[in-house]
């Protein structure tokens, strides 16, 4: 068995179970690239500072170089007793390099170390996230663009509300994806401060600087208390914060496309592409895209409930239980890239029934509104106009009339008022267009939420 690095003061070999228990590399050596990126920056900045010579620098830096390759190329050996991806890169570095590589952990620990990975990963998948957010918003608001005539049932309580286009319903989702790409965006600005260089807790002795090696991995600066810098994790917290608010963002759509695709609703057909059948059921075309994400959202509400759980309590400052942030962090990034990656297209190639929502505004008088609305404008307060209206729609719902299908005569038995225009205002198309008010329904409202959203699309993209 190889000699751990650490082992000067031991006097017993690693027990075998306890070596696998104790290992992080079978998952962390998804962090490579960052680790020997930190690396680089951090030998370098050592040089600069005089405190390794810059003949020992070159060789350090080109054997990482070198090991990035052989990581990249498949031939580097992942090891449990090399620990962690962070002992198993300088591990490798020193059987290139020979001793001069046991230079490069000067004025660092793994505590700093791990922490500057971490972050600079979050970074990187944060951004990733974004650009699929931008694509899937891209994606509603060319889909609104073209189902502009379409009239679908607004609903509150799941019952029939008010006709609503489709389209506003569509882009009240580019709403929600648009707050998550601006929570993506907010915790990457706490995010990207360099921990490096905070030691294992208490800074060093070494005349290192900091503002080199954050400058050198594109941070905003280095992060200002060594003891913070080891012991916080608010970033993976944030980072699956947002994720988890995006899930049940997708999660609602989700619901509403199997709802929607159900027989009796039918307002939308999800292409055979996107479905899968049943082994049993030969008629059946399930959305099993739809129900995986719902299911997944609960995946990653449990990577951040895993992390809150781990940091409760933690005493400052680095904690070896630190170590639990990777697998519900990779875990939770999976699930939303592959989550965002196939909802987009499936959105993308949806077929909107437009018939079926049309007929199924026409129920459930969700014009009723309109009415009240025409009453009010004829000078009835409108808690009374609701209360005729309550009536007429009783009457009809026993006649088994739509509102639009009572005669002129039948209407005046409840108002006066009422005379043969009433017909212009409680069609579907009058109820939607003269939803004018900023942010409303109408034509006009959803196109100046259309051009806003295409301007944020373009600024960010
Ligand atoms: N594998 C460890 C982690 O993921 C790296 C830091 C270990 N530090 C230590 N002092 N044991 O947190």
């Amino acid at each position: 068995m190889s000699e751990k690095p650490w082992a000067g003061r031991f006097n017993l070999p690693t027990d075998k179970f306890v070596e696998e228990f104790n290992a992080s590399i079978y998952f962390d050596k998804r962090l490579y690239k960052f680790d020997i990126k930190g690396s680089i920056a951090h030998a370098t900045m050592l040089s600069r500072q005089g405190i390794l010579e810059e003949s020992e620098a070159r060789a350090i830096v080109a054997g990482l170089e070198q090991v990035l390759e052989e990581i990249e190329n498949g031939q580097f050996e992942f090891n449990i007793a090399d620990e962690d991806i962070h002992m198993a890169v300088e591990k490798r570095l020193t059987e290139i390099v020979g001793p001069v590589g046991g230079k490069l952990h000067t004025a660092r620990s793994r505590n700093d170390q791990v922490a500057v990975d971490v972050r600079m990963y979050i970074m990187y998948e944060a951004e990733t996230v974004k650009a699929y957010l931008i694509n899937l918003a891209k994606v509603i608001v060319d889909k609104a663009v073209n189902n502009l005539g379409v009239i679908m049932p607004g609903f509150t309580h799941l019952q029939t509300g008010q006709p609503i286009l489709f389209s506003h319903y569509l882009m009240a989702y580019f709403q929600m994806f648009k707050r998550d790409f601006q929570r993506f965006n907010d915790m990457m600005i706490r995010a990207n401060y360099c921990p490096l260089g905070a030691g294992a807790l208490a800074g060093t002795t070494f005349p290192i600087d900091r503002n080199f090696t954050a400058s050198q991995l594109n941070f905003y600066g280095p992060t200002e208390n060594s003891i913070d810098s080891v012991s916080d994790r608010d970033f993976v917290i944030e980072f699956l914060s947002a994720a988890s608010i995006t899930m049940m963002h997708l999660s609602r759509f989700s619901e509403e496309i199997i709802l929607f695709s159900n027989q009796d609703v039918n307002f939308i057909s999800l292409t055979d592409d996107y479905c899968t059948g049943s082994s049993i059921m030969p008629q059946k075309k399930n959305p099993d895209i739809p129900e995986l994400i719902r299911g997944k959202t609960g995946r990653v509400y449990g990577s951040l409930v895993t992390m809150l759980t781990i940091m409760k309590g933690l005493p400052l400052a680095y904690n070896k239980d630190m170590q639990e942030d990777k697998e519900p962090l990779f875990d939770a990034v999976d699930t939303i890239l592959a989550s965002l990656k196939v909802f987009a297209p499936m959105i993308e190639k949806m077929q909107v029934l437009e018939n079926n929502t049309k007929n199924s505004a026409s129920k459930g008088y969700s014009t009723a509104t309109d009415l009240a609305d025409y009453l009010v404008r004829k000078g009835v307060p409108f808690r009374q106009a609701h209360h005729i209206v309550g009536k007429t729609v009783a009457y009809a719902i026993e006649q088994d009339k739509k509102l639009d299908e009572l005669s002129l005569d039948e209407m005046q038995m409840f108002s006066k008022l009422i005379s043969d225009d009433v017909f212009n205002y409680i069609t579907l198309e009058a109820s939607v267009n003269s939803r004018n008010s900023y942010g409303g329904t109408s034509a006009e409202s959803v196109m100046t939420q259309i051009k806003l959203a295409k301007s944020f699309i373009d600024e960010n993209i």
